[in-house]
């Protein structure tokens, strides 16, 4: 099994101890940045080929080039640490364990671009990532990391943090960034991109947790180190969320070249030998993908044959013991309860794909039922204003498509 990199040091030091990140390696990174050109960070973020971990794979320096370029003050930088996925719980592993690297990684990201403030949106549910974060930007303020001239430099950059109150579409970045604004938290029209008008209308550069928490490992070993691990298209280590129906449900790290059968084997094979019925890939937003599927390489290339997206990286096996209705209807109430209302195609397409799911399963369905389905989904995909709509009902296809329905 290869070195851990993105845990390398989780479990291994005390989370809340600078000196021991320091001793680990903390904050070289940082140091290194600050003797380099802005746009010479900004170089290695491309060359190295990481994508963001947050689910929507964006390139993470054409991201920060883009707001690097813009002429205007202030620019932000935020960290998407809502983690509202279902399924998906490594960005908490991240800040619960290894809080100073998020803090490092985004003064990094400040520096690059030309931004002196940043803010954390943390999981409202995600207690203790909150107080380890928060007492991590304390102690690297007190230490000369963040605030004014940081390391003796003329560049200075501060860090706050904002809680979330249990939203799924406020892990969607404008909605985010809405949020944070004080505003009810609904995803805003794209174009303008956040590059340009992100937090407050200004430049933004906002990542994912897992993101961020490469761009320490890229800055101190380079960018054709992170090249050398896994698939050409899919460079850097990976964090998978593995859980249901196996027996060492966890976060697992590895290159994306590894097969979703090596991932589940990792995770202890599945519970009392059972067989596996469907694996539920990128989580709600995601899609299923039958017992076939198994020799598939976990990275965004490989997921793609299969009608699957990497997604944020979650992976839940379904046995043959799990009824498949209810897990599909689970999601279907996920959406509808989530939907925003902002936008009719996924406000009522949401609800009326679980009405008829519902009626489905009680054996009450209409005739035209599933081609009104599939309209629905047609419409959610073409006419939704973000991912929520967009992405609302292809698990259920997927699901259904296994249940040969
Ligand atoms: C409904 C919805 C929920 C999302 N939730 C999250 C989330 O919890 N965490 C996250 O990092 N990205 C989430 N995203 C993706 C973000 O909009 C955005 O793409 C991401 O923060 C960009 O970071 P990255 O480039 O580092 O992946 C969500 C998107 C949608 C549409
Ligand atoms: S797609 Fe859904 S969640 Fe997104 S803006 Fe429209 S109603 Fe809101």
């Amino acid at each position: 099994m290869e070195t851990p990199i993105l845990l390398h040091r989780i479990s291994r030091i005390d989370p809340t101890c600078l000196a021991d990140y320091e001793a680990e390696g903390g904050f070289k990174a940082l140091r290194r940045a600050l003797m380099l050109r802005p746009e010479r960070i900004v170089e290695m973020v491309k060359a190295s080929g990481l994508v963001g971990r947050g689910g929507a794979a964006f390139p993470t320096g054409v991201k920060w080039e883009g707001a690097a370029r813009q002429p205007v003050a202030p620019k932000y930088v935020v960290c998407n640490a809502d983690e509202s996925e279902p399924g998906t719980f490594k960005d908490r592993v991240l800040m619960e364990g290894d809080p100073f690297a998020i803090v490092e990684a985004m003064t990094i990201c400040g520096y690059a671009i030309g931004a002196e403030k940043g803010y954390i949106y943390v999981r409202g549910e995600y207690p203790l990532a909150y107080t380890r974060l928060a007492h991590a930007v304390e102690e690297a303020r007190k230490a000369g990391y963040l605030g004014a001239s940081i390391l003796g430099s003329d560049f200075s950059f501060d860090i706050e943090l904002r809680r979330g109150a249990g939203a799924y579409v406020c892990g969607e970045e404008t909605a985010l960034f809405e949020s944070i604004e004080g505003k009810r938290g609904q995803p805003r029209q794209k174009p303008p991109f956040p590059t340009e008008a992100g937090l407050f209308g200004k430049p933004t550069v906002i990542n994912n947790v897992e993101t961020f928490a490469n761009i320490p490992w890229i800055v101190r070993n380079g960018p054709e180190w992170f090249r050398s691990i896994g698939p050409a298209g899919a460079p850097g280590p990976k964090l998978f969320c593995v859980s249901g129906a196996v027996n060492r449900p966890g976060v697992y790290e590895a290159p994306m070249s590894i097969t979703l059968r090596e991932l589940i084997e990792r995770a202890g094979g599945v519970k009392d030998g059972r067989r596996i019925q469907a694996v539920l890939v990128g989580g709600a937003a995601g899609a299923f993908v039958g017992p076939d599927a198994l020799d598939v390489e976990m990275s965004f290339e490989g997921l793609r044959q299969v009608g699957a997206p990497l997604g944020s990286g979650a992976v839940m096996v379904i046995d043959d013991r799990a009824d498949m209705w209810e897990v599909l209807l689970r999601i279907a109430r996920f959406f509808a309860h989530e939907s925003c209302g902002k936008c009719y195609p996924c406000q009522l397409g949401t609800q009326r794909q679980w009405e008829i799911l519902q009626r489905m399963r009680q054996g009450q369905g209409q005739p035209g039922d599933r081609a009104r389905l599939e309209d629905l989904w047609a419409t959610m995909i073409d006419a939704s204003i973000c991912g929520l709509g967009q992405t609302a009902g292809s698990a259920i296809r997927s699901g259904l498509a296994l249940m040969g329905g």
